[in-house]
């Protein structure tokens, strides 16, 4: 074990994912291919547990996911747990299956902030993307009370070849919902996301575009609203710090309790994961396999080993090395120094107007 395991980091970061009930059908969903179901979940002591094992550890916020986290009755009791174990809270929701009264009743609970994913600015398109007729009405009304309560919120904005190209008309949707920071996130193509690439895929020329009217939005709203964008995946030279680094800034606790470096790791077949039931926070953090397999550099190969960026970007990301090339410890092919970086062009190449494939 290299240096850097040894002294390994604490994590500033949870990802509750409380449920992976969902009603939207998002075509580039996150979750993983096999769901766990309402019965394996963990109950609201559990996850009380996991939070003060959390902020024990160093860690500073939580960010309260799902699938859709209202899809649970005690969310609010959740989110106070979180709030009275000294967490700071982020709600991540879809805003369909919860009410103005829950919002008011989570604000009282101590949420601290609010994250609201919308598929585009226009109705029919957005509500396409996600696969459910009337989501868009019902995320922009939801937006409205969060602020009307003076809970910030987060746009969170997935980009691919359909709405790429409105990337200004969702800052400017953002600001009219009052939110303080606007997410451009493209889809990363793992999990269910890998079913509709094609699909999803956009065009290099939409891409240098989107890249453009970031910086003009930037400068045209300094002040007014947080822009954060980076180039997608597989139009970059060099890949990001996924995770900002596996096992050292963030760790994921799944519904049913097994915790994982990023959201994505259950891709990787070779990888054992522990579970809060039977292990303490900190001792997974320091010692389950999972977390001890990509942590560090002792792990790296060529080009990465010897490479002066391998402790800023560690390698790009585990999970898409391994979906591209079968092998979790190959750098990740978005960077322009793997041996297999030309497959990343060519599959950026491959696209379909075909039907999405909706997470059902
Ligand atoms: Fe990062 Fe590895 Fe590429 Fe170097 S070779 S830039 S460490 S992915
Ligand atoms: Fe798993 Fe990037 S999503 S390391």
């Amino acid at each position: 074990m290299d240096a850097t395991a040894k002294r390994a980091p604490r994590p500033l970061g949870l990802l509750a994912e409380l449920t992976h009930r969902c009603p939207l059908g998002c075509p580039y969903c996150s979750n993983p291919l096999a769901l766990e179901t309402r019965t394996d979940e963990l109950d609201t002591a559990t996850w009380t547990q996991v939070f003060r094992q959390a902020a024990a550890l160093g860690v500073l916020q939580t960010h309260l996911s799902g699938g859709e986290p209202a899809a649970r009755r005690d969310l609010v009791e959740i989110t106070r747990a979180a709030h009275d174990a000294g967490l700071y809270t982020n709600l991540i929701t879809s805003a369909v299956g919860i009410t103005k009264e829950t919002f008011a009743r989570l604000s009282d609970a101590g949420l601290d902030h609010v994250q609201i994913s919308i598929q585009d600015n226009e109705p029919g398109t957005a509500d396409h993307i996600a696969g459910y007729k009337g989501a868009y009405k019902r995320k922009a009304a939801l937006a409205a009370e969060v602020t009307r309560l003076g809970i910030p919120l987060t746009v969170n904005a997935v980009m691919h070849r359909a709405n790429i190209d409105h990337v200004g008309e969702m800052v400017a949707l953002a600001l009219a919902l009052g939110a303080k920071r606007v997410e451009i996130a493209h889809v990363q193509y793992y999990g269910w996301a890998l079913k509709n690439r094609a699909q999803l895929m956009p065009t290099r020329e939409q891409v240098d575009r989107a890249v453009r009217a970031v910086e003009a939005l930037r400068l045209r709203h300094h002040g007014q609203i947080v822009i954060d964008a980076v180039v997608p995946d597989y139009y970059a030279r060099f890949p990001k710090a996924c995770v900002g680094g596996w096992g050292r800034r963030s760790l994921n606790v799944t519904p049913s309790g097994k915790v994982l470096p990023c959201h994505a790791a259950e891709s990787i077949p070779e990888l054992t994961f522990w579970n809060v039931r039977e292990h303490a926070l900190a001792d997974i953090w320091d010692n389950s396999p999972a977390f001890l397999a990509f942590r560090g550099t002792d792990w790296m190969q060529e080009p990465c080993r010897s490479c002066p960026r391998a402790t800023q970007d560690f390698g790009g990301c585990r999970c898409q090395a391994f979906a591209l090339t079968g092998d979790a410890r190959a750098t990740d092919p978005v960077c322009h120094l793997s041996p297999h970086h030309a497959l990343v062009g060519e599959l950026a190449e491959i696209r379909a107007d075909a039907a999405y494939v909706y997470r059902r």
